[in-house]
């Protein structure tokens, strides 16, 4: 099968090695020329790993077009609905697979939501998420990894577990909860940018992070029964999963990026100097949003929110969380 990969950065390439290793062909589109080159030179544009001689890459939308109706959708979310606006008109219909992981902090859409917006009902054979504990570091050099493909459409979901999925490195589940996929997807970043902090912060330690992990987890529920998705998510690979590898691994970026919140350096130098997609600060302020306009809680994240977005220092948004009402479990 053909596929066209939008964004040829740590994800998207690593999973056009995934595709390839599969047997299907694939076309990986990019803004940045550099990141092209870096690719038909064999060269992973963010690690150090050679790829496979038959990747290709193009900096021409047009190209990408022709090539495949099977895109994966794989930029900072930010970027998404610029990404489609280029990507249209559509001559015929696609599946759209997406593996970034968002909410978008001003209007409140998950992806699958920009999507249907941007892409004309009669062009799409549908929406797939695919997420789960994935760091690209660990994928590209094929270390064993347990995905979901979430889609309303169980042949769709199918069909991509069955694209991704091989013998050797990649194994893939499917799940009807799109929502929950996307929930769990945006708020894992944000504990983790979270875990990063309270790591940095010489009163808390070990034992104030598995509290986070776990009150974490129950703010993330929370966020799912409010949108209407499964609560069981939370608890699969999409939910527990992708939290746990990414809020206590220095492979994540958005955790070092709360390790060095925590030590003061401002959000400004963080992105001037990280070259990659930092989610999680995004994320923290959609949930927090989300909160508001659905008027339930989210103790951890309004809490992260005001730190970030109010300037409260640490010990100060600690000591609201521990005068909060003392309560059962
Ligand atoms: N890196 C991981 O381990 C990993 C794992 C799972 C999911 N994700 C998610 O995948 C998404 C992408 O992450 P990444 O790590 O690849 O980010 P990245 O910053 O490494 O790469 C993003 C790429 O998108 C390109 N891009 C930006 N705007 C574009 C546009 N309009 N058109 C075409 N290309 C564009 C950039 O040039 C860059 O090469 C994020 O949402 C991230 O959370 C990442």
């Amino acid at each position: 099968m053909k596929v066209s990969i939008l964004g040829g950065g740590a994800w998207g390439v690593t999973l056009a090695q995934v595709l390839l290793d599969n047997d299907h062909e694939v076309l990986v589109y990019d803004i940045k020329k550099e990141n092209v080159d870096a690719i038909n030179s064999l060269h992973h544009p963010f690690f150090n790993n050679v790829l496979p001689s038959n990747i290709k890459a193009t900096t021409s939308i047009s190209e990408v077009r022709e090539f495949s109706n099977t895109y994966v959708i794989s930029v900072p979310t930010k970027f998404i609905p610029s990404l489609l606006d280029t990507l249209n008109p559509l001559t015929r219909k696609s599946l759209f697979i997406n593996v970034s992981k968002g909410i978008d902090p001003d209007n409140l859409e998950s992806i699958s939501d920009v999507v249907k917006r941007h892409i004309d009902k009669k062009y799409l054979i549908g929406y797939v998420n695919l997420t789960g504990p994935s760091h690209a570091e660990e994928v590209i050099d094929r270390k064993l990894t347990l995905l979901v493909a979430s889609s309303k459409d169980t042949n769709l979901a199918k069909d991509v577990q069955k694209l991704f999925s091989n013998t050797t490195y990649i194994r893939v589940y499917t799940s009807n909860d799109v929502i929950g996929s996307e929930v769990c997807a945006s708020a894992k970043n944000a504990i983790a940018v979270i875990s990063g902090i309270i790591s940095s912060v010489s009163s808390t330690g070990e034992n104030a992070r598995a509290a986070l992990l776990t009150r974490g987890l129950k703010e993330l529920v929370l966020v799912i029964k409010h949108l209407g998705g499964n609560k069981k998510t939370a608890y699969g690979l999409t939910g527990i999963g992708d939290l746990i590898v990414t809020a206590t691994s220095l492979n994540s970026r958005n955790f070092r990026c709360g390790i060095r919140l925590g030590k003061g350096d401002s959000l400004e130098t963080i992105y001037a100097e990280e070259k990659q997609t930092i989610e999680g600060i995004r994320s923290i302020e959609a949930l927090h949003k989300l909160s508001l306009k659905y008027n339930f809680e989210l103790p951890i994240i309004s809490a992260a929110y005001d730190l970030i977005f109010n300037h409260l220092p640490v010990k100060e948004c600690i000591e609201k969380l521990l005068l909060r009402d003392l309560t059962k479990e």
